[in-house]
């Protein structure tokens, strides 16, 4: 152990040269035996940091720019002109171009203190299939985010460090990116922020005693290949700050989009061009058009999460075509879902109480607060008591069972519970609710009248809440189901999604 720990760090000052750590760095508290510089942070090397010429960047091309049509798939390597802002100088230099999928219009934000280099995000992506930073060298980041179950792990709850139950579901990391939040109670600001969270949760990652993120520093500056890599992107020995900022930089290229939904946008585009019209409008025969294509493609990604397959099913597209439009018209419009899932993603990133878990009986244990227990003192907001983030919708084929608590095992669970308003709570969202029934109840009750016994009323002024039915009929869930499989997506470029494939 001493022996690898005095090479691992001989290995770092000679590929770093002076390491900086003087002065600027956080004062030295009490550490574990064995590490020598703060575990939190070090100071970086600066040269290192800038996307330029040796570092080769990892640049996000969406279908707004020109390029994006050029691009073959989703990661491309490309050599390009460009100029060096410190001299002024035409340098050519190597590129990392990913093509963001159809259907996501934006590229995901990147903080400017964590720049998209594809040796950090190398870094990153062995780390996140790596238990080195679990304390019994089992768990990783992928065993709960697995590229192989929709970076889900399909379970009702997550399992941990040696076999621990977690209290609620594993989310998804595909496009998370996006999220304005993370985690269901938006308690982490950033992908930085919330990496850092589960290798000191004592049910996912940590089964240490002391400081969860000293001892995995530790581990790293233990491991030669480790040291000589952060040194390499850093200049420094491993640390938390570094560690956070490589896993995050790889999180930001799981992208999911190009469901059949975004290719049947693209052929009304060019419908709409094509014609003059000017009516930017979505028809059956487009969504025609996108399975057509895909039939005659042989692209099984577009047809199989709608249950088509080969020759046999392409007499349906016209049929199906139809079913999706209504889909469509019912998720924007008598299903209420657009409500809260809205934009690309299919999230506002904001939080809302359905009223899922135990909260269905009407109990509001603390454990079910959510987002209002993460809001700061002084800013309490009880429309946010039992609410949990509005994920996103893309990619749901693989990432069963759903909802915070993972009670919803399919689809059609899911549509069956917004078809009954969700659960009567005393927080349930307003927009769950049948507001003008409740008025009628609550002005027949003033006047002494009879009123439903079957309303469930909260609280001390027997507040009756009355969730909204959407009263959908069987074929509208069916259809509604549809649409959302239409949104799912081709999977994750292998480069991204399998630990073993590394770019050149
Ligand atoms: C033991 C299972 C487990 C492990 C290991 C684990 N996670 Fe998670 N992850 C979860 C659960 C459960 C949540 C949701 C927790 C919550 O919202 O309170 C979550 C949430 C997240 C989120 C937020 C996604 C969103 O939509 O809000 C991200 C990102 C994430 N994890 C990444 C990671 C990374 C990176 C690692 C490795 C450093 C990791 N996870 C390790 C189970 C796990
Ligand atoms: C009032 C806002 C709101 C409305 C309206 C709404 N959703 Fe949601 N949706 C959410 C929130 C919040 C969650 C997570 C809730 C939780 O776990 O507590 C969610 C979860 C989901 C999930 C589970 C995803 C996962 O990864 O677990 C699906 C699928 C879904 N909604 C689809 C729909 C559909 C379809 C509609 C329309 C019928 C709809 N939603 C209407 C806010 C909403």
């Amino acid at each position: 152990m001493a022996h690898l720990r005095r090479f691992a760090l001989f290995v770092a000052a000679a590929l770093a040269g002076p390491v900086v750590h003087a002065g600027a760095n956080p004062p030295a508290k009490p550490a574990l035996a064995g590490l020598t510089e703060p575990a939190d942070y070090l100071l970086p090397n600066e040269a290192l940091m800038v996307p330029f010429k040796d570092q080769v960047p990892v640049v996000f091309v969406t279908r707004n720019q020109p390029e994006w049509v050029t691009l073959k798939g989703y990661w491309n390597e490309a050599a390009e002109e460009t100029v060096n802002p410190a001299t002024g100088e035409k340098v050519r230099r190597r590129a990392i171009k990913i093509k963001v999928p159809l259907g996501l219009t934006t590229a995901p934000p990147v903080p400017l203190e964590n720049p998209m280099i594809l040796a950090k995000w190398a870094l990153g992506k062995k780390l996140y299939y790596d238990p080195v930073l679990s304390t019994n060298g089992e768990v990783a980041c992928a065993s709960c985010h697995n590229p192989k179950k929709g970076f889900s792990d399909q379970k009702r709850v997550s399992t941990g460090i040696a076999g621990a139950l977690g209290g609620i579901n594993s989310p998804t990391i595909l496009n998370a990116a996006y999220n304005k939040l993370q985690f269901w109670d938006g308690r982490a600001a950033s992908l930085e922020d919330q990496s850092q969270g589960p290798v000191g949760n004592n049910k996912e990652m940590f089964g240490g005693k002391a400081d969860p993120w000293e001892e995995a520093v530790l581990r790293l500056r233990s491991n030669p290949e480790y040291v000589k890599t952060f040194a390499e992107v850093f200049g420094h020995a491993p640390t938390r700050d570094a560690a956070a900022k490589a896993i995050a930089t790889y999180e930001r290229t799981i992208l999911i989009g190009n469901g059949l939904h975004d290719r049947a946008e693209a052929a009304m585009r060019k419908r709409v061009t094509e014609e003059e019209s000017g009516k930017f409008e979505l028809k059956a025969e487009d969504y025609a058009a996108a399975l057509k294509a895909a039939f005659t493609g042989g692209d099984a990604h577009a047809l199989t999460p709608l249950g088509l397959g080969g020759e046999k099913d392409s007499g349906r597209a016209g049929e199906m075509g139809q079913r999706l439009l209504t889909g469509r018209a019912l998720f924007f419009g008598k299903a209420r879902c657009t409500n809260c899932h809205t934009g690309e993603t299919f999230s506002d990133g904001g939080f809302h109480n359905l009223g899922v878990g135990v909260t269905k009986d009407g109990e509001m244990p603390h454990a079910e607060f959510g987002r209002f227990d993460q809001l700061r003192t002084g800013h309490k907001d009880t429309s946010l008591v039992g609410a949990f983030k509005t994920p996103g919708l893309r990619g749901l084929l693989a990432t069963a069972p759903f909802m915070h608590s993972g009670d919803e095992k399919t689809l059609e669970d899911v549509v069956e519970f917004y078809n009954r308003g969700g659960n009567a709570n005393p927080y349930l969202s307003e927009k769950m609710r049948d507001t003008e029934a409740e008025a009628v109840y609550l002005r027949a009750r003033a006047a002494g009248q009879a009123v439903d016994p079957a309303v469930k009323t909260f609280g001390p002024s027997k507040k009756p809440i009355i969730p909204f039915k959407l009263n959908l009929t069987a074929e509208e869930k069916a259809d509604l189901v549809l649409f959302l499989k239409a949104l799912n997506g081709d999977p994750v470029d292998p480069v991204v999604a399998d630990p073993q494939t590394v770019p050149k």
